[in-house]
């Protein structure tokens, strides 16, 4: 499929990713999460989405917590599903455009690890840190290298979606640590499209080292979808972070 033009990441993706993510349970996702809140938070409680994508989530967890803003970078992501009526705000995770607190936020399916190095990671936690009510919690996921290795040999997928295909191109580069997903997108009206997309694959103490910077605390660390502790050989873990009061 010859290339015309590069584009942004989650930009010309958007056209495809509900389909990309078609092998993706999002309620099993979202079960999970509202797992997660129910422990952490209240029906009044404020809630924030990170890197919230086409807002599938968001959509679901607003039905039981109405206190809900969703973000993202990707105005092209946030815009797929326009019926809904969620407030939306586009922006970056690193920059966040809130003068209130929140008692939740939340930020799902390794979209931390599109922070590119640990200077980023350091300014999301600040964000956080001051973003969060004393009582508040943050949770994410982080993918780890488990989760990379079946893929230091590139595997090559082609599927259609909405009118739109695409070829997506996975490799694991071990030595730096990068997860790159090249996107080939051919939409609709024939145009062609190309994204790479990297992703960082941080060591698992990395994260804890950083969280503790920043004034935060990781409260629990889960291995993905479960509630057992989760441990550097986790394919994905679950951090629940709070505020550090001492
Ligand atoms: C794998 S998708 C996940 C989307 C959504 N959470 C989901 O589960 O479908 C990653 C998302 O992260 C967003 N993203 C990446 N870097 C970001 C940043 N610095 N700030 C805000 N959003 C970002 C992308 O636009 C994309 O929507």
């Amino acid at each position: 499929m010859p290339v015309i033009s590069e584009s942004r990441i989650y930009n010309k993706l958007s056209y495809v990713y509900d389909g990309l993510m078609k092998s993706v349970d999002f309620n099993v996702w979202t079960r999970y999460i509202l797992d997660i809140a129910k422990i952490n938070a209240t029906k009044n409680s404020s809630f924030l989405e990170l890197a919230a994508g086409t807002c599938r989530m968001a959509v679901k967890i607003n039905t039981v917590y109405p206190d809900l803003i969703a973000t993202d970078f990707s105005l092209p992501m946030m815009q797929i599903d326009k019926k809904n009526s969620l407030k939306k705000v586009c922006c970056s995770m690193l920059n966040l455009p809130f003068k209130t607190k929140f008692d939740f936020i939340y930020c799902t399916f390794d979209s931390i690890n599109y922070l590119q190095t640990k200077k980023e990671l350091i300014t999301l936690f600040s964000e956080i840190e001051s973003l969060l009510d004393g009582d508040g919690v943050f949770t994410f996921d982080a993918s780890l290298e488990n989760n990379s290795l079946e893929f230091t040999e590139e595997q090559v997928t082609e599927d259609k979606f909405d009118g739109n295909s695409f070829k997506r191109i996975n490799c694991y580069d071990k030595e730096k640590r990068i997860h790159t997903n090249i996107f080939y997108i051919k939409n609709a009206d024939g145009k062609k499209y190309k994204e790479v997309h990297k992703q960082k694959i941080y060591e698992f103490e990395t994260y804890f080292n950083l969280i503790n910077k920043a004034g935060l605390l990781v409260k629990e660390c889960y291995d993905g979808f479960t509630f057992s502790d989760g441990s550097p050989e986790s394919e994905r873990v679950q951090f629940i972070i709070g505020k550090n009061k001492v």
